[in-house]
Order: C-alpha cells, then sequence, then structure tokens
C-alpha cells in the first residue's frame, strides 16, 4: 500500500493535491500530527482531519507524535481516522493504548524511532494490527533515508513473521523512487511518501510512479 504524507503538501491547495494522489493510485492517506513536546515541530490536529474525512474516503492513517496521546485518540477517531498509531518512546502502557486504539474501532499501531532497539517492540507486535518503522527521526519532512533502516526492516520482518504475521509493516521517511524498490523488498507493506510525492511537478503522475515500482517489486 502506498499512504501519501500530506505534511509535504501545499496546504493551500491540499484538497486538490490529495484528490491527485488518489487519482494515482494512492491506498491510505498518512496524517501526521506533531506537539511541539515529543518531536520539535508542530502540525494540524483532530479538526483538520474532519475536513479531510468529509470528502476523501480513503483509510487515513494518523500517525501521533504527541505526548499524552491517550488523552487524544477519542478525539482523532471521531474526526475519522481509521488507523492510529502511537510511538513506544513515549509510552509506558502501550497494551493499554492500542486497546484503546482497537476498542474505538480503529487500527492500532505502534511507532518506533531509528535509535531505539527493535526488541522494544516485539511484545507490542502481538497486540498491533500495524508496526511504523521511523527510517528517519520524526518531525520533519523532507530529511534524508536512514540506509540501516533497511536492515531493521529485515530484522523486524521475522519478528513480526514469529510474533504476529497478521500485523502490518510501515515505513516512513525518506522514500522515493530511488530508494521505494529496497524498502518493498525488505518485506515493508505500507510505504508512506512525503516530499516523494507532493514535491513532484505532477503528484498525479510521480504518485502512479511510485506505485508501479511498488507492484514491480512485489512481482519480482
Ligand atoms: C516525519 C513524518 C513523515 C514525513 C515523511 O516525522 O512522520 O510522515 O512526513 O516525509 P518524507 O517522505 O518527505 O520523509
Ligand atoms: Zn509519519
Amino acid at each position: 500500500m502506498l499512504a501519501p504524507s500530506i505534511l509535504a503538501g501545499d496546504w493551500w491547495n491540499i484538497g486538490q493535491q490529495i484528490e491527485a494522489t488518489i487519482g494515482g493510485g494512492a491506498d491510505i492517506l498518512h496524517y501526521d500530527v506533531m506537539d511541539g513536546h515529543f518531536v520539535p515541530n508542530i502540525t494540524a490536529g483532530y479538526e483538520l482531519l474532519a475536513h479531510i474525512r468529509k470528502r476523501v474516503s480513503l483509510p487515513i492513517d494518523a500517525h501521533l507524535m504527541i505526548e499524552n496521546p491517550d488523552k487524544y485518540i477519542p478525539k482523532f477517531i471521531e474526526a475519522g481516522a481509521n488507523w492510529i498509531s502511537v510511538h513506544i518512546e513515549n509510552n509506558y502502557h502501550i497494551h493499554r493504548t492500542l486497546q484503546l486504539i482497537k476498542e474505538l474501532g480503529a487500527k492500532a499501531g505502534v511507532v518506533i524511532n531509528p535509535g531505539t532497539s527493535l526488541s522494544a517492540i516485539e511484545e507490542a507486535i502481538y497486540y498491533a494490527d500495524y508496526v511504523l518503522l521511523m527510517s528517519v527521526n520524526p518531525g520533519f519532512s523532507g530529511q534524508k533515508f536512514i540506509e540501516r533502516s533497511i536492515e531493521r526492516l529485515i530484522a523486524l520482518k521475522d519478528i513480526r513473521d514469529r510474533i504476529n504475521p497478521y500485523c502490518l509493516i510501515e515505513i516512513d521517511g525518506g522514500i522515493k523512487e530511488s530508494n521505494i524498490t529496497d524498502v518493498v523488498k525488505a518485506g515493508a507493506d505500507v510505504i508512506v511518501v512525503g516530499s516523494g510525492i507532493f514535491k513532484a511537478k505532477d503528484i498525479e503522475a510521480q504518485t502512479r510512479k511510485l506505485k508501479s515500482l511498488m507492484l514491480q517489486a512485489v512481482s519480482i
């Protein structure tokens, strides 16, 4: 699945740009939420998400990079998020949080930063619908892909296959035309792309191109 990250878009024209990604074959919309505390940047909250929800039928994947996610999860689900992911790094009670997301009817994801050992999420994978491997430090779009992420992806796939084969693997950060084939081959099921789509002149054509590279990679 290809998940355009709207953080990299032109927010004046975001509606048209989202439609262009849908025209190009986007499977799910990735919506980054930052609070200026957990990460050094601030983005939009659940109210903008509700506006997008009214016009877009694709699943919306809210990536919460915030402190106290449990407090805001109900608001995001009420606003129309279908997938919600929370970081392991600031969560002492990940089981409780994943259960909360599921009880409210959304898919529950656990996110891991580049510097966190994969062993930290092993147990959470058992309860999660998806695991999100960060391939940049969270906070900004347009950062460089951390190459070590490929090895981590391969190792994560082994853990996932052993602990919970139903858990999808998502990857986020620095993915573009030049490395999308590698991440698909290494085992990612859901690929987030921000600047690699929204900085292109023709967003629809670029989305279509990335989608076809992904399909080629799985068929090889
Ligand atoms: C970073 C965000 C990403 C970001 C991806 O903290 O979680 O979703 O928008 O953007 P690119 O693909 O430009 O790295
Ligand atoms: Zn993200």
